[in-house]
Order: structure tokens, then sequence, then C-alpha cells
């Protein structure tokens, strides 16, 4: 048999480089910042990092608009820096993946600028221009020539007066959608792919990949998508989620980029609404597309009619959806875990309990449910010290484009604005990106400056320095977890079976690997159980890791967390 690939045992650790660390004062997290906390990465024991995009931008979208592929911002430092790192983390054993975002350019990326110049321009058709709608004058309201709604509120088309034209963007008007049935696209982005795989990068995480295929007509024509109630706008998500040529593109990626190249490289595809199936389809190894792929499931089942119609999990919807995803991915393809990333709020506050009394126990609770599952997990910086939401009080505190907009959005449309704010307070981006949490100096340890997004009070107490020598916090957990997965084939690589699916506060299930068997059991709830009465099979069970003291082999304490060796 084939030996498992090398990220079958790795966890990733993703920096969202605005707000890790900043080295120069600017309030502004950089590269010389990232260089000076390694440490805390070897520390923890992680495998990769990935680095969100620190490539030139004007940063309305923090960096996921990209004005130069080939570059680094001056706000994030310089390409030598960027060696620098590659350097420095090789020589550490770790890796470095750079994000793609390829779905789309900034509106002020040269590829842009000089489509949108003439309807004759060489690289019009770079990106999707098309008339307005038949019997409409182009800037009308419905003149739009679809009716899809952009994941950052209002239409996803933006209308050039100079041209008579619009321009599609999915996400904001400042991020124009490229167009991938063009294949000079195609092979400018496979040569910017190669040309960070030649300076040393290990691979990509690729940003809304299972985007860039669009269900167009041969006349050029892009459908409209079923009306969302409440709006006058449609949800495109049909014509543009896994779109008909998706795994066409996705495997020519592969072979012009990839194949027959030394190296271990790791390619991670973003991929909102991806099913388990497609999943099987994108990972299967001897498809060679990608390795692994985001999936977004588990973070929407919280979600009403929208992630701003915020309700409560239910346990067991949160065991049918990852029971799919292990058994689906068991023979073929491969999972990646993740609670927390820069688009989700924290999940310590989310899915745990970040009271004072059940922060700590939650926050090791959900990382030992996640870290024992079958797949690769991604730590998001700031959650291996349980970093929570951010106390916000006024819409002048938020910063991101889906939350500002998403206001403006529902004060148009008459909403009650402290009903909206109290949604964004639980749900907005900026919880993820205030800055992390060092010391519990003023700006904790981030920044001399002024912080871009306010450091969250709670720093004084929770925080790196605080946490680094004391073996119950949350950081010693993380790195307990991370240790085994690298020990323990099993935890790598063991088959996945759950246990106690309709149980409302306790998430259990076993791991097998031969005769090797794992149980982990985890009371996801601040509510006592009777371990042995649930699950008479822990009786015989060696304790491998916990994340309370003093266990009573009977009791499961609120959001105690076990993993026990059946022998
Ligand atoms: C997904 C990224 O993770 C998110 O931060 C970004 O806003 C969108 N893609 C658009 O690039």
């Amino acid at each position: 048999m084939e030996p498992a690939p090398w990220w079958t045992s790795a966890v990733a650790y993703q920096v969202y480089p605005r707000s890790f660390q900043d080295s120069d004062g600017d309030g502004i997290g950089d590269l010389g910042g990232i260089l000076q906390r390694l440490d805390h990465l070897s520390d923890l024991g992680v495998d990769v990092l990935w680095l969100s995009p620190v490539y030139p931008s004007p940063q309305a979208d923090n960096g996921y608009d990209i004005s130069d592929y080939q570059g680094i911002d001056p706000l994030f430092g310089t390409l030598e820096q960027l060696d620098e790192l590659i350097e420095a983390l090789h020589v550490r054993g770790m890796k470095l993946l750079m994000d793609l975002v390829v779905n789309h350019t900034s509106d002020e990326h040269p590829w842009f600028e000089e489509s949108r110049a003439s309807r004759t321009s060489a690289k019009r058709d770079w990106y999707w221009w098309r008339p307005p709608r038949g019997g409409f004058a182009g800037g009308d309201p419905g003149a739009e020539p679809t009716n899809w709604q952009s994941f950052f509120s209002g239409p996803t088309w933006e209308y050039d007066e100079a041209s008579g034209e619009y321009y599609l963007h999915l996400f904001d008007r400042k991020q124009p959608d490229l167009n991938w049935e063009n294949p000079e696209v195609r092979q400018a982005v496979h040569a910017m792919m190669r040309w960070w795989l030649d300076r040393g990068v290990d691979g990509f995480r690729m940003d809304v990949i299972n985007m860039i295929s669009k269900d167009v007509a041969d006349d050029g024509h892009l459908h409209d998508g079923p009306p969302i109630p409440g709006t006058s706008l449609g949800d495109g998500s049909a014509s543009y989620l896994c779109g008909p040529r998706i795994h066409e593109f996705l495997a020519e990626m592969h072979r012009e980029v990839f194949a027959g190249r030394d190296g271990a490289f790791l390619t991670v595809g973003e991929m909102p609404g991806v099913t388990v199936e497609e999943a099987r389809l994108f990972t299967a190894p001897d498809r060679a597309e990608v390795d692994m792929v985001f999936q977004f499931e588990h973070v929407g089942l919280d979600h009403g009619s929208s992630k701003w119609d915020l309700r409560p999990l239910r346990m067991r919807d949160l065991k049918a959806s990852f029971g799919r995803w292990q058994a689906g991915l068991a023979d073929v393809g491969w999972n990646s875990l993740y609670w927390d990333n820069h688009d989700q709020p924290r999940a310590v506050s989310r899915f745990g309990d970040d009271s004072p009394e059940h922060r700590r126990d939650s926050a090791t609770c959900l990382a030992t449910l996640l870290h024992l599952h079958r797949g690769t997990p991604y730590v998001y910086q700031g959650q291996e010290l349980g970093m929570a939401n951010f106390p916000f009080t006024s819409v002048d505190d938020f910063r991101d484009v889906e939350s500002v907009n998403h206001f403006g959005t529902a004060m148009v449309a008459g909403e009650d604005p402290a009903r909206v704010l109290a949604a964004m307070r639980r749900m907005s981006r900026d919880n993820a990106r205030t800055p992390v949490q060092w010391d519990a100096s003023p700006n904790a340890g981030f920044t001399t400056g002024t912080p871009w997004l306010p450091v969250n009070p709670d720093h004084v107490r929770w925080n790196a320095e605080a946490q680094r020598d004391d073996p119950g916090s949350v950081l010693a957990h993380y790195r307990r977890l991370i240790a085994l997965r690298h020990q323990e084939p099993v935890v790598a690589l063991g088959d996945f079976a759950m246990l106690l699916p309709e149980h409302d506060d306790v998430y259990a299930f076993t791991r097998t690997l031969e005769s090797e068997v794992l149980l982990v059991v985890c009371n996801v709830s601040a509510r006592t159980h009777r371990l042995l009465d649930l699950l008479p099979q822990a009786r015989a069970g060696r304790l491998l890791l916990g994340n309370l003291p003093d266990e009573d082999p009977d009791l499961l304490r609120p959001w105690e967390a076990r993993v026990l060796r059946i022998d």
C-alpha cells in the first residue's frame, strides 16, 4: 500500500497577517511581525502556515482584492521578507501555504484596468462583461444582466458608464470576477502559481475556488436564480457553485502547476456549498484536483435565512453533518477540519461558552472534538489561546466590508438597527480579526501604535504569555492535541464511527486502526452526565488525553473531553 500523504498527520495554522503581529508601529500586522513570532508556532508544533493575502491590494476586503499577484503590499513588507519567511519556516520544518485568490482580482489590478478601458480591449474577455438586460437602460434598477445577489449585499453587477456594460462581482464591487472560460486567464494564473512554487512556497489555499466555473450558455447568456424572499434579487448559486467546468479547471491547474514537480505540496480548496459527493470527486487522489477542501456545512447549521439570522446549534445536526463527511470521505478523499477562520466568529463564543466559568473548558472541549476527527485540522490564530468574540457596541466599531455593507442595506430596507447590530455582534467577521493577544500590556503586545481594530479588553487575562508555561492552559491543550496527531497513527488515519447520534449534549465517537481503538467523549454542555451509563465501554479505557484534571471515571463534567484508549 502507498504510504499516507504527509498532510494526513499534519496540523495547519492560519495567520491573518493584518492582526497577527505588527513590527513597525503602524497598527497593522506585517511579515516582520510574523518572523518575530515563529517560535510561537514551533512551540505549538504546527506543520503548515497558511498565510492570508499579503499581496499588493487596495484592501477593500483586507487583501482578498489583489492588484498584483507577484508582489507584497508595502503595508505588510517586502518580497525579501517573504523569502526570509519561507526560509525560516523550512528551517523549522514547517511549510508555507499562500492564499490564492483567483476567482476575482481587485478592480485596480492592471488586468481589470485594461479590460474596462474599452469594449475592444484585448483583455475585455478576461472578466464578465454583459449589456443591460433587454428592455432596460444601463444603470436603471433591474437592468442588471442577472438577478444574482452578491455575497456582500446588493446585486453582483456594477454598471460601467463609459462602456455601457456591467461587470460581474460575486463579492464586493471592487472584486470583479475573472472569466475562467478564457484560456489566457487560466494560463496567466498557472504561470503565477509556478512562480510562487519556484520561490519555495509549498502550496495554496484556494479562495472560493469552486466559484471559478460559471454556467454560461453557448450564446453567453447567464441565468437568473430563484428569487430571495424579501428582496428584489435572486440566488445565483446554481450558476456558479461547482459549475460545469470546475473539475476540468482544477485538473488542468494540477497538471500545469504541480504535475512532475519535486516536493511535498498541499492544496486546499475553499468551497462554499460543496457537497460530500462533490468533495469526493475534488479530493480523490487519482483525479489529481486538490488534496482537500474546506466545506461549509457545519458552519451553516446555526444560520436561519442568512448568517445574520442566528439559531442555536443542535448537537444532533452537527453529528449528522460531521458524521456524513467522515463517512463520505472514508475510502476516497480527505477532510479538512476547522471551527474558526478569518470569516467566522470565534468558536468559543459561538459553539462553546465564553463565560468566565466555562471558557477554558469549552475551548479545549471543542478543540478535542475537532482534532480527533479524521482530517487535517486548521487552527486559526488566537484560537489556541481561547480568544473570544469582541464586545462591539456601535456600528462604527466594524471595519469589515461584509458587515458594513450589510448594515447599510438593512437600514435602507427599514430593519431595526438594534436587531441588526445584535446579529453583527455575534456573527461579524471582525470578531475573528481583532489583534492576537500576546500579553497583558495595553495593546496586547500586538503593536506599539494604534491597532487597526481594537484589542479585545479581555486580553489582560487571555493572552499567550499567561498561558505559555501553564500546563492547564488552552495553549498547552492545543500543544498536546497536535502532538497526539503526530504520534498516533490512529488519530491521523483511523476509521471513524459516530456514537450516540441522538444525544443532545454528549458527542462521542471511536477511531480504529487495526487493533488500536480510541474512544472520544466530549460533553458539549454545562450539564454533568454519567459516562458509564451512556458508554459502558469507557470503563475499559485508559486516558490518553483529557481537558480536566482529576477525572471521575463515572462522570463527565461540564465541557469535559476525554480521549480513551480501549484495550
Ligand atoms: C473567502 C475569503 O475567505 C473571504 O475572506 C473573502 O472575503 C472572500 N472569499 C472573497 O475573496
